[in-house]
């Protein structure tokens, strides 16, 4: 087995091919076909931040493969007796575990991780650098829609400076070949991200635009990705001074512009914020979908990395 095929650290070192080869392997999952049995096998649960969706789904994904989960509840670990998190990582791995599942606040920790243990690692959200579970979540979300990602248009609204989603999605859907607009608080903008993806493939170059108003964009989506404002990663260098509320999804907005478009969150949404709670419990949300979807999707990539498919 290969490192790539080892960890799922990002989504970049996914094809094309392997992303659509595990959509379809996750809707046989969803349709309740056959399911492994990978009993013996244990697995470590490391969020050094808080989450509902991710933590619980891989929860479930791991009783329905039959791991044992383990679960270090970070707040009452010997972190508070002044052990590092490389001493963790080394204790942990004299333990014997098959896998890592880690949340950290720190970009990288992930990977640090990976370069110091023997066994697989999940990223569940590094800083704001990367949550590909999520990615392949929110894609199969869309592949249920529509299951030909050249032919979308998607639109990301909000706080794309601290959003590891917004990365990792910006990545694959570009990847899967979908054009994409990025619209928000000029603050909570960087520019410099299409400088990075082109650096991967330059054909990506034409497939991003940036948006300062809403009509635009929201006329010519399929999908709309509304993105939480990530108050707790500004630095004192962030400038607060924006009206966020201008960029709030509402059902008139959906109405005006596009009756047709679906709306997603990766969660948790404040509502009122990002979406209004109408938009979020309508029919045109997908937010549930993405969230039940998450539980499927892990599901498989537990099953490709432990299963060395
Ligand atoms: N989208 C997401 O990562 O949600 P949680 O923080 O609840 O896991």
């Amino acid at each position: 087995m290969n490192y790539l095929n080892k960890h799922l650290l990002d989504v970049d070192h996914l094809s094309k091919d392997f992303i659509y080869d595990l959509m379809r392997q996750t809707k046989k999952i969803k349709d309740g076909e056959s399911l492994n049995d990978f009993s013996g096998l244990d697995v470590c649960a490391l969020f050094y931040e808080d989450s509902t969706r991710t933590k619980l789904s891989f929860q479930k994904a791991c009783s329905k493969l039959r791991l044992n989960f383990h679960n270090l509840d970070i707040q009452k670990s010997s972190l508070n007796k002044g052990e590092s998190f490389y001493n963790t990582i080394k204790t942990i791995n004299s333990i014997g575990m098959d896998l890592f599942i880690i949340r950290h606040f720190s970009s990288g920790a992930a990977y640090f991780l990976a370069k110091n243990t023997n066994s697989s690692v999940i990223n569940a959200g590094d800083g704001s650098h990367a949550h590909p579970t999520q990615t392949l979540s929110d894609l199969f979300t869309i592949f249920e829609e529509e299951e030909n990602f050249e032919d979308l248009e998607i639109s990301i609204i909000g706080d794309i400076l601290y959003s590891r989603v917004a990365r990792s999605n910006i990545l694959g859907f570009l990847k899967m070949g979908s054009k994409i607009n990025i619209l928000g608080p000029k603050e909570l903008i960087p520019k410099v991200i299409i400088d990075i993806y082109e650096s991967i493939d330059k054909s990506y170059k034409n497939k991003i635009k940036f948006y300062e108003d809403f009509e635009k964009p929201i006329l010519n989506s399929n999908f709309l990705m509304a993105l939480r404002i990530q108050k707790e990663r500004f630095d004192t260098n962030t400038n607060m001074d924006f009206d966020y509320h201008k960029w709030k999804l509402d059902m008139e907005k959906i109405n005006t512009f596009n009756k047709e478009v679906f709306v997603m969150h990766p969660g948790p949404v404040n509502e009122e914020t990002e979406m209004s709670h109408e938009l979020v419990h309508s029919n045109r949300s997908l937010i549930s979908k993405q969230v039940e979807n998450g539980v499927h999707v892990r599901q498989k990539i537990i099953e490709r990395l432990l299963g060395n498919e």
